[in-house]
This record gives structure tokens, sequence and C-alpha cells, in this order.
């Protein structure tokens, strides 16, 4: 008898039982944020019931504070005495990190550097340049490759944990790690290892009960609990789009994807499961068995998201992402740290470069705004242009400097179709970047330097430069299905809404179309574009 994954089965990857992301995987990055998660443990094991007051007050869900109930102390104690001695390479560079910051603080003020590199300390020698930039701030830059490997990248702190997923409430991950647990099955499956991609692909290929236990080599004592992850059901075989036009399919967030006749772009997969709901949306089920290409448009947690992305990596052909500066700590290569986590095609994108498709191409385009004025590189906006009709895929950009997109606009064209984000008020800089700053950060200044995108006035901006006619405003975090991910408060959502609706009617005063996505949403844009003839079949909620 041949056995499926239940499309609600939930796949976790974790690094040191953490929910996993790329500042968890680039070792630089992860030596800052395993010592910030360890300094969270120690604050929850000093005193466990501040952590559960602090979250009664949901503007605090979101904040350093673990969602244990104040209980189940001896597993904390454990896991932070398991990740000190899993990770003391990785902590030992954390420290050198920032001794170096205080090294170059105190002796480099523009005189030659040659004298501090034997004070390099000794974790970070042979790792690092020095370097002035030209005001004569100094710097340095990490050998990037080098990182990689025994002691720093230690898979041996990888697992992915498998539970069944109900409904759409799921606990905020990023600050409280995931215990183990009477429904939960983890499994010690390095990233890299193609078993992992044998297990989603149970999703659409069966296989034998027996074979799976022991391909998984599920103990004895969680077999029960694997085997009613399993079932008998074939999953649901959508039909291709093998039209003429360019299929649009939102599957919520920021998670596109274009379907032509020829070929299948999905742009920051980030996939629901599948269990009933009453807000329909598209699951794994409903993407194609292979996907040509998938597109990241920058590192933040709900564009980049490794849990998606793990579960697709058997059926995704190339992976496309924006380049990295040069070795800077808070712009880790995203085309490194995905190779070392076992994606085999991995191509890097930069401003204005372009790949070709079987009918059009793919062109990056900058990515203004939405990091904190942090020098990030590893950021991409993108053009499509697929069956006769050009997408400029936005993101959370921001039209900081409109010039900039005017002169792409000449040199790439005018865009059908736009999509973007409206996010006046992001994150403060710490809580994404918190843990890399060498010092801690002034509270005012945190709070000045948000993660903010477009305003509405910026996105009419864009659309007029764009000479679009229509807009879809996406990745605002409106899905039921992602409190685990962006913890919005409702001042925030709000103040989305009021942009919503003044982006709306400035639009509506220019004749151009404006459409809010939540949820799920599928269009057919007819080869040569004609509103009149255009199907459209609509999903979901939108207003
Ligand atoms: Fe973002
Ligand atoms: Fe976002």
């Amino acid at each position: 008898m041949s056995h499926y994954l239940k499309p609600n089965v939930q796949i976790e990857p974790l690094v040191n039982q953490w929910h996993a992301h790329l500042f968890l995987i680039a070792p630089q990055a992860a030596a800052l944020f395993t010592q910030a998660q360890l300094g969270i443990l120690k604050s929850y094991l000093q005193m466990p019931m501040a952590h559960a007051a602090a979250l009664r007050d949901p503007t605090k869900v979101g904040g350093p504070f673990i969602d244990l109930k104040g209980e189940r102390l001896a597993e904390v104690r454990a896991l932070k005495a398991d990740t000190e001695r899993r990770s003391e390479a990785l902590l030992g560079l954390a420290d050198a990190i920032k001794e170096l910051f205080g090294l170059l603080g105190q002796h480099a003020h523009g005189q030659p550097l040659a004298a501090l590199y034997a004070q390099i300390p000794e974790a970070l020698k042979g790792l690092v340049e020095l370097s002035y930039d030209l005001r004569h701030k100094p710097g340095f830059r990490f050998f990037e490759p080098l990182l990689y490997g025994e002691p720093l990248q230690d898979a041996s702190r990888q697992s992915v944990a498998l539970t069944h997923i109900e409904g759409d409430h799921r606990p905020f991950i990023f600050s409280t790690p995931r215990l183990p647990g009477p429904d939960v099955v983890h499994l010690p499956l390095r990233f890299d290892s193609p078993r992992l991609d044998d297990l989603c692909r149970l999703r659409r290929q069966p296989a034998p009960l027996g074979e799976i236990l022991e391909r998984f080599e599920v103990p004895q004592s969680e077999r029960e609990t694997f085997t009613s992850f399993l079932w008998q059901r074939p999953p649901r075989r959508p039909p291709a789009h093998d039209g003429d036009g360019l299929r649009m399919r939102y599957f919520g967030h920021a998670c596109v994807l274009f379907e032509s006749a020829g070929v299948s772009i999905l742009i920051d997969p980030l996939i629901s499961y599948g269990y009933p709901s009453p807000v329909e949306r598209f699951t794994f089920e409903d993407l194609p068995p292979f996907i040509d290409y998938v597109l990241i448009t920058h590192a933040h947690h709900d564009h980049l998201v490794l849990e998606s992305l793990l579960q697709l990596r058997e059926r995704i052909g190339t992976l496309v992402v924006p380049r990295a500066g040069q070795g800077l700590l808070q712009d880790p290569s995203l085309k490194l740290a995905l190779q070392r986590i076992g994606f085999p095609r991995v191509v890097e994108i930069d401003d204005m470069e372009s790949l070709s498709l079987p009918d059009g191409f793919v062109q990056a385009i900058p990515f203004l705004g939405e990091h904190c004025d942090l020098s990030i590189r590893a950021k991409a906006a993108y053009l499509l242009r697929m069956a006769g009709q050009t997408v400029v895929v936005l993101a959370d950009s921001s039209s900081l400097s409109p010039e900039v997109y005017e002169r792409v606009r000449r040199e790439a064209g005018k865009a059908d179709l736009m999509l973007l984000g409206l996010e006046p008020i992001g994150a403060p800089m710490s809580w994404a970047y918190g843990p890399l700053f060498p010092e801690k950060l002034n509270r005012a200044l945190d709070q000045q330097r948000r993660s903010n995108g477009a305003d509405s006035a910026s996105a009419l901006r864009l659309a007029e430069i764009f000479q679009c006619k229509r807009v879809f405003l996406y990745a605002m975090g409106l899905e039921p299905w992602l409190g685990y991910l962006m913890a919005l408060h409702p001042e925030h959502q709000s103040q989305s809404a009021r942009e919503v609706e003044a982006f709306t009617s400035a639009c509506s005063q220019r004749g151009v179309a404006v459409e809010l996505l939540r949820a799920k949403k599928e269009i057919v844009f007819p080869s040569a574009f004609d509103a009149k003839h255009e199907s459209l079949i609509s999903h979901g909620r939108c207003p």
C-alpha cells in the first residue's frame, strides 16, 4: 500500500530548534543571532513569568519573549546547554566580530591598516579583510566562502519538525524555540540531505509505508505519530495552464505564480498548508510539478522563506536571487547560503541584468528602501515580460528616489501591470537586524530608522512612472495564516488601510485600476492585453 504525506503536515526547518532563516544559516550572522537567542533563553530561565506577562500585551508579540507560559524550564535549560555546546565555534566568532568592531573603532583612524591584521581576534583571522571607505571610515568584509563548513556551519544543528497544522493560528516563531511534544516528530535531517527532498516529494509521489519509515529512520517511539502524517489519498492535480495568455496566481502575501504556456515563475514562495478553513487559498497542491524559475526579491523572512523553499527544492529548476554586496555582515550572500543548504542551481542577478525566457525575459531592477538605510545589496525588484504582458514586481520597494525608476523605465520600458506592497511604517531597525549591531541601538534611532516601504504617494509615483493601467497591492501580511511570521499590530494595519484607501482614490482619478490582493486570486491576462476579453476568475475575499 502506498502512502502520501497529508497536505496539512507542516515541515518546519529548525536550527538549534529555532525556526530557520537566512541569518541562522550564513555563519557571520548566525554567530550573532545564536548569541541573541541564548540571551532570550537565559532571560526566560531567570524570569519566566515576566515573559508570560509581557506576551499578554498584544503589542509585545514579536518582542524577545518566549511563549511557553512561564513553563518547561528544564527543557529550556537543556536547550541552552545544548546550544552552547553545539555552537561553541559560532559563539567564539560572535565575540570576535564584536572585538574587531572595537579594535577598528579604537585604532583605525586613517593610518595604514597593515599593523592591525596581527591584532584581529583569533576566531576571525584569515576570514576578513580590513579597509577604509573614501572618507577613511574603517570596516571589514568577510571572505564568505571560507566561513562555511565545519566548525562554523555545523549541519548537526539542523533538523526538521513535522506536525499537523489544523488552522490558521500558528504561534509567532522568531522568539520561541520549538520544543519536543507528543504531536511533533523531529527528524535530524540536514537541510542539504536528499532525504528532505524525498520527504517533500511524498506530497505527490507515494511510497510504501515500511519503506518510508526505514528511509527516514523514524524511531519506534515516534512511528505512531509519524504514521498519522500519511494517508493513501492522492493529492488534487489541478490542470496545468496551457492557454496563450499569462496566468497569475496569488498564493498570499508576496507569493505570486506567473505561468505562460512555456514557463512558470514563482516569486517569493510562501505557501500555505492545506487544511479546512473559511478562507480559501492556494496551497502546495496548486503549484505545478515543476517550477522553471523561483525569484527572490530580498532576504526579509517573509520573502526568503526557507520553510517553503526547502519543500519546493526538488521541483525548482533555477533559483534566482539578488546579488549581495561584498561580504558585509548585514548583507550575506543569498547564493552561497542557499547553495550550502542544498539548492543545486542558484543564479545571482544584479540590477538591470536579464534572463531570457522562451517567450520573454526577467529583468532585475533596483529595489530602493525598506532596509533601514543599511548597506544591503541583496534586494531586487523584477520586470517580467511573458506572454505579451509586462509586469513590474516591486515587493516592498519605495520610490525614495523616483529618478531611479524613471531611468529604469527609460531603459526597460513601461509595464502593463504592477505589484507593490504599501508599508508606510515598517518595523524598527532592531527587529530584523538588532543582533548584528556591535553596540545596543539607541532607542530613538531605532524608532526612526524603520524598514518603511511605500506609502500611497510613493506608490502613485511608481505607477505613474511605469505608466501602469492596473496595480495589485500585495505583500501586506493580510492573510490570516501569517501571524507566525508577521506579528502586525492593529495600529500598523489601520495605517496601511488608510494608505490603501488614499492610493485607490488617487488612482481612480487617473484611470488606473487598483486591486488589493488577499488570500487567493487567479487571473488570466490574454496575450494581447485587452481588458474586454480578459478572463477573470476571482476567489477569496478581495474587497
Ligand atoms: Fe521587506
Ligand atoms: Fe515584506
